[in-house]
């Protein structure tokens, strides 16, 4: 495999609470890898800290702590006037295209504004890169005149990312970058995305709450729970085999349910808890179906599941980690209480 070309490790990054004293535990030790040519899925429900990281990696923000290593420079320790070269190498496109944009501008002129500002193309060459890179998004060259609010949402959304290529960048954060779009425009963008990382050897950080389009991307995959990764794994092998409790009530909320045993669909029901009073234990605990005395205890750490896999769940040490494999045992038990009271009443 590919060496990596960024890499997160230990990230933490806290926020000022509202109350005086108050600490905001938004992203809590997370490690991972980018890898050229490949997305990295990262997922887990809103506040679970995503953007945070996204940020972070392309220096919006600051980590508490942590290192992100691209290159040869940890850039979270780098001044701003050795980062500003590396900026171009690492982009981000967000969820609403409109509000990333100057509404005053352009089409062309706003493509054109990130050629200029990391090349020296003259007038003409410039005109002629936002054209190549307008067709290289599949973007109509007479939308180019237009300003935003005379674009679509997919429209708006392929100017945002020919922004993000118009500096050949080695690493582009997509955070949600299809949430704001209707579900038949979405299919054109991930197609798009996936076309250019073949063509350019991008590697991509793709966040998302939505676990269909992630799978439909990722080549690998991190589940975050309040901050912490609490599953990371090849993305089919997540998809296939989710071992820690969170990812199988996260998966099954969006899996056509097997006709043999419905999930309990409640355990995602209800607020993630703040991150402000983190819980001792395993940050799921309290939201747990599986949870026993220990996992209040310890923060479990990543263990092996398989190539690559892993999950921080203590259960995973005696095979108990299943939910749905525990309410098989539990309708079990209630089936042959039934047929106790059944046999004791007719005989
Ligand atoms: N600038 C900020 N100041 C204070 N709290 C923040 C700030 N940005 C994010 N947070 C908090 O950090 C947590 C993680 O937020 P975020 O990274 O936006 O999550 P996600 O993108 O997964 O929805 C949330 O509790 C959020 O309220
Ligand atoms: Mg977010």
């Amino acid at each position: 495999m590919a060496e990596p070309i960024l890499q997160v490790r230990n990230l933490v990054k806290h926020f000022p609470g509202n109350r005086p004293g108050e600490t905001i535990h938004a992203v809590n030790g997370v490690s991972f890898d980018l890898i050229p040519g490949q997305t990295l899925g990262l997922v887990g429900e809103s506040g679970s800290g995503k953007s945070t990281i996204g940020r972070c990696v392309v220096r919006l923000l600051r980590p508490t702590s942590g290192k992100i290593q691209f290159g040869a420079h940890d850039i979270t320790t780098i001044g701003e006037g050795q980062m500003r070269p590396l900026r171009k190498e690492i982009q981000i496109v967000f969820q609403d295209p409109y509000s990333a944009l100057n509404p005053r501008m352009r089409a062309g002129n706003l493509i054109g504004e990130l050629v200029k500002l990391h090349s020296d193309l003259g007038p003409q060459a410039r005109r002629e890169r936002v054209a190549a890179l307008a067709a290289r998004v599949h973007l109509n060259a007479d939308l180019l005149t237009r300003f935003p609010n005379e674009l679509s949402g997919g429209q708006l959304q392929r100017v945002c990312i020919a922004r993000a290529l118009a500096t050949n960048p080695k690493v582009i954060v997509l955070d949600e970058p299809t949430s704001s779009l209707d579900l038949s425009v979405r299919a054109g963008i991930l197609e798009l995305l996936g076309e250019l990382q073949r063509e350019t050897g991008v590697a991509m950080l793709f966040i998302s709450h939505d676990l269909e389009t992630v799978q439909l991307v990722s080549h690998r995959i991190l589940v975050l729970y309040l901050g912490f990764v609490i599953e990371d794994g090849p993305a089919n092998a997540v998809f296939a085999k989710p071992s820690h409790p969170y990812s199988q009530a996260l998966l099954s909320a969006d899996l056509p349910p097997d006709p043999d045993v419905v999930l309990d669909r409640q355990i995602l029901q209800g607020e993630v808890p703040g991150p402000v009073n983190l819980p001792p234990g395993c940050a799921f605990a309290p939201r747990c179906p599986l949870a026993r005395d220990e996992c209040t205890g310890a923060r479990p750490p990543l263990v092996g599941v398989g190539e690559n896999h892993h999950a921080a769940c203590v259960r995973i040490a005696d095979g108990t980690n299943d939910i749905r494999a525990a309410q098989i045992a539990a309708a079990g038990d209630i089936h042959k209480k039934f047929q106790d009271q059944f046999v004791r009443r007719t005989t």
